[in-house]
């Protein structure tokens, strides 16, 4: 297969390219918005940009990293989120080829108590959340073909993110509070990146919407304690804190663990535990 990547400079984008090379098989194309080595300019909202890159390329499956990430930043900047969040579902999903995108925990509201199915009710509390539910939404109805792959509370050693943070926070800081009443489930992009090969490979296109985090839940507090233990950090005392001491811009889910017994019995796989997925990131990080 002709294979189009978008949002190849960023973490999921990254992960992608270094599993392409176990899957020498296809023929990979891999964009961005920024142009990098070995990554050409595609702007996913560039609706003549896109078609010609599909049509001139053969393209027969389209993959999107694509995305606008910034949670706080959204709320300030709607137009921007809907335009790269959803508007360009409609533009991917109208090319007339497969499409596997990623969305997001946050199109729930996270106020479940038990994990979340892809059938249950969906209610975004964020402009982030909402713009990517409208891209779920605008993708099915243009490519009906298309997977839906929602995860959460990513991570990688390319980019930057909650890790890398609280890596760098731990070596510069005494003591460092960090909140203990939201629960979700840390994903290793890598695993991620493998999940969407194992879409890729599978011998029966099962199109739908899927959910995929790493197993396990903890709050972002338990997250911090190992990553320091993993990354050495001894000098550090950290806090569990509130939601409300934080002071967030905009709303967290308290509780957004997905349910991914959907995914698991479809491709038949097994996934790994977040802390597995965390030592081989901190191996990565550390070499
Ligand atoms: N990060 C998380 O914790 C998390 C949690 C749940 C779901 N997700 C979802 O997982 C997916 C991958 O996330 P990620 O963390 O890998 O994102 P990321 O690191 O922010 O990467 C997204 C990439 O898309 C690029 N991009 C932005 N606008 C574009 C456009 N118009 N055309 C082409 N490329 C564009 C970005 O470029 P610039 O950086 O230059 O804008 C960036 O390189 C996204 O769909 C995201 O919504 C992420």
């Amino acid at each position: 297969m002709n294979i189009l990547i978008t949002g190849s400079n960023g973490q999921l984008g990254n992960e992608v390219r270094v599993l392409s090379a176990l899957h020498p098989k296809h023929q990979y194309f891999f964009t961005d918005v920024v142009e990098t080595a070995g990554v050409v300019v595609l702007d996913i909202t560039d609706r003549s940009a896109v078609s010609a890159f599909v049509e001139s390329h053969c393209i027969d499956l389209i993959v999107n990293c694509a995305a606008y990430t910034n949670v706080d930043k959204a709320e300030e900047d709607e137009a921007t989120a809907n335009k790269i969040n959803a508007e360009a579902l409609s533009v991917l999903g109208g090319q007339g080829v497969r499409v596997i995108h990623v969305s997001t925990d946050y199109v729930f509201s996270g106020d479940e108590h038990v994990p979340c199915r892809e059938s249950d009710a969906v209610a975004p509390r964020t402009v982030y959340g909402a713009s990517k539910l409208r891209g779920e939404k605008l993708l099915l109805a243009t490519c009906p073909e298309a997977v839906i792959l929602r995860t959460a509370w990513l991570y990688s050693s390319f980019g930057n993110n909650f890790v890398k943070t609280m890596i760098r926070l731990g070596r510069e800081k005494e003591s460092l509070g960090v909140v203990f009443d939201q629960i979700g489930t840390p994903t290793y992009a890598a695993d991620l990146a493998e999940a969407i090969f194992t879409i890729i490979e599978s011998p029966v296109w099962k199109s739908g919407v899927y959910h995929f985090t790493n197993e396990g839940v903890c709050s972002w507090y338990d997250f911090t304690l190992a990553i320091h233990e993993l990354a050495g950090i001894t000098e550090c005392h950290v806090r569990p804190i509130l939601s409300e001491e934080y002071q967030y811009k905009t709303p967290r889910p308290h509780y957004s663990v997905l349910d991914k017994s959907k995914f698991k019995k479809t491709f038949g796989v097994d996934i790994p535990h977040w802390m597995d997925g965390l030592r081989r990131c901190m191996v990565l990080l550390k070499g």
